[in-house]
């Protein structure tokens, strides 16, 4: 009989990829992924560090799964609770201490060995940890890609290309929780491309935590860029678009800019966070670079593609933040004009510098300041997909909407569009004319029958 495996995942992109190699990699035990914990013979919690309120959720849910377990019990089933992710990097043992219903604590880099840590549960049913950076790289050890119907497969797939991060920027985490930066090779990525295309995928999300630092080894041995890499997946057969992220604004290179001209399979779209517009706060932060640079990299990239939706990440309330640089962080934001934003409070994470500076913003504050950014790039966001109102692009259609008859697709830009169109329009790519435009979501109708991945070119501001 099969095992039900739920997994449930907090945080980025990256662990979205990352729950879908771990349901592969318990496929062999007999395990397939279910959507309800209620009656599973395994939970996943794969969990997030970057902010309190990410770590504090998985302990709140870990209560939930506890008496979970409990009530299976009493009806003679075994409930096996994992937690991965960066609050099984970051803590180890501790969860464990914290909730000790758990039975196996795994860290990123070990997903690989998920089917020989059930084995031991299930052989001495004593909790297992795995959080050492293990010397042999996990994508060699997990299992090619099978599964369809989970997130981050699709249409749309996520692919991991790079790991980690050397930044160190003084409030973050990552650098601890994923370990130092590294790169796939080249001849494996394209190899999963390739899978991910047979699978049924469309379009690529390449990822990493600093994704355009990215110089894995070409066959011959050679470092190959991000732009060289999407070179590479753009000769792929079925594979029509392309995007990444994330990206730091240091690691954006000439060749990159220029892919977002030259590679038709790139989409104009550019996810870089700037984190803060004041130069004060962005040296403490240890972004090496000032706002002026940022501003300079965005005219460069609009020179290479004058119709990018920009996209950035913000922290508000950054320790001795001063009205001043709040204001220095607007005026950045009114000058660029933003397509997609997410902004967050400080939060001030155990073992990064920025949390044992003195000088911390008060919650009351971070949070009027919060607002007011908030406010501003909401009306951005509303007013770059209003400006795509009555305009036609090519949409590649993911999914079935939520009303009937209807489908979801994703426009070059990145914001998804609902249209009236039959199911076998699923994985592909028509024109779209956009009717109307809120604040998340785009309604439009099909404007033209013809199907066919070329139509992206023509859509071109
Ligand atoms: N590698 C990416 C970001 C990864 S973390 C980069 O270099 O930008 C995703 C986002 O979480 C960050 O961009 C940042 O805005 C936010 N973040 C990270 N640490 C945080 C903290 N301690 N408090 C609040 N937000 C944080
Ligand atoms: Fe964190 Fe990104 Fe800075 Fe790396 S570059 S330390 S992931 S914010
Ligand atoms: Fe969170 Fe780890 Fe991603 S801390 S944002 S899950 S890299």
């Amino acid at each position: 009989m099969p095992k039900r495996l739920y997994v449930k995942t907090y945080g980025c992109q990256m662990n979205v990829y990352d729950s879908a190699r771990m349901a592969e990699a318990l496929a062999p035990l007999g395990y397939v992924p279910v959507a309800e914990p209620d009656t599973a013979d395994m939970v996943i919690l794969n969990t997030c560090h970057i902010r309190e309120k990410a770590a504090e959720k998985v302990y709140s849910e870990l209560g939930r799964l506890a008496r979970l377990k409990r009530g299976r019990a009493a009806e003679g089933h075994r409930l096996m609770i994992a937690v991965s992710g960066c609050v099984a990097q970051a803590e180890g043992e501790e969860v464990m201490r914290r909730a000790p219903s758990v039975d196996m604590v795994l860290g990123p880099q070990a997903y690989h060995r998920l089917p020989e840590m059930v084995a031991k549960v299930v052989r001495n049913s004593g909790g297992v940890i795995e959080t050492e950076f293990p010397p042999e790289s996990k994508f060699d050890h997990l299992p090619e890609e099978t599964l369809v119907d989970i997130d981050g497969r699709g249409v749309s797939s996520f692919l991991t290309i790079q790991e980690g991060c050397d930044r160190f920027c003084t409030f973050c985490v990552v650098p601890y929780t994923r370990g130092a930066e590294s790169s796939r090779p080249v001849g494996a990525i394209e190899a999963e491309a390739r899978r991910l295309v047979a699978l049924g995928a469309r379009e690529l999300t390449l990822l990493g935590q600093n994704v355009n630092a990215y110089h894995g080894l070409d066959e011959a041995g050679t470092a190959t860029s991000l732009a060289d890499l999407m070179r590479r997946l753009a000769d792929v057969d079925g594979l029509w678009r392309l995007r990444y992220m994330t990206s730091h604004p240091l690691d954006m290179t000439d060749d990159l800019i220029a892919a977002h001209r030259d590679n038709d399979a790139v989409m104009p779209f550019l996810h870089l966070p700037v984190q803060s517009g004041s130069d004060r706060i962005l040296d403490a932060m240890n972004r090496r670079h000032s706002a002026d640079d940022y501003r300079r990299l965005i005219d460069r990239m609009r020179a290479a593609r004058p119709d990018i939706a920009l996209s950035s990440d913000f922290i508000i309330g950054y320790p001795g933040e001063t009205e001043k640089d709040l204001a220095a962080t607007l005026a950045l934001i009114d000058e660029i004009g933003f397509a997609q934003a997410y902004s967050f409070n400080y939060s001030p994470r155990p073992g990064t510098p920025a949390a044992m500076l003195p000088n911390q913003v008060p919650d009351a504050v971070k949070r009027d300041r919060l607002a007011q950014v908030n406010a501003k790039l909401n009306a951005q966001m509303l007013a770059f997909n209003r400006a795509l109102e009555g305009r036609r692009m090519a949409v590649l259609f993911e999914r079935p909407g939520r009303r009937a008859g209807h489908l979801v697709g994703r426009t070059p830009y990145g914001p998804w569009a609902h249209v009236e169109a039959p199911g076998a329009m699923i994985g592909a790519v028509a024109e779209v004319e956009i009717e109307n435009a809120a604040l998340n979501s785009l309604t439009g109708r099909l404007a033209a029958k013809t199907v066919m991945a070329a139509h992206y070119a023509d859509a071109r501001a």
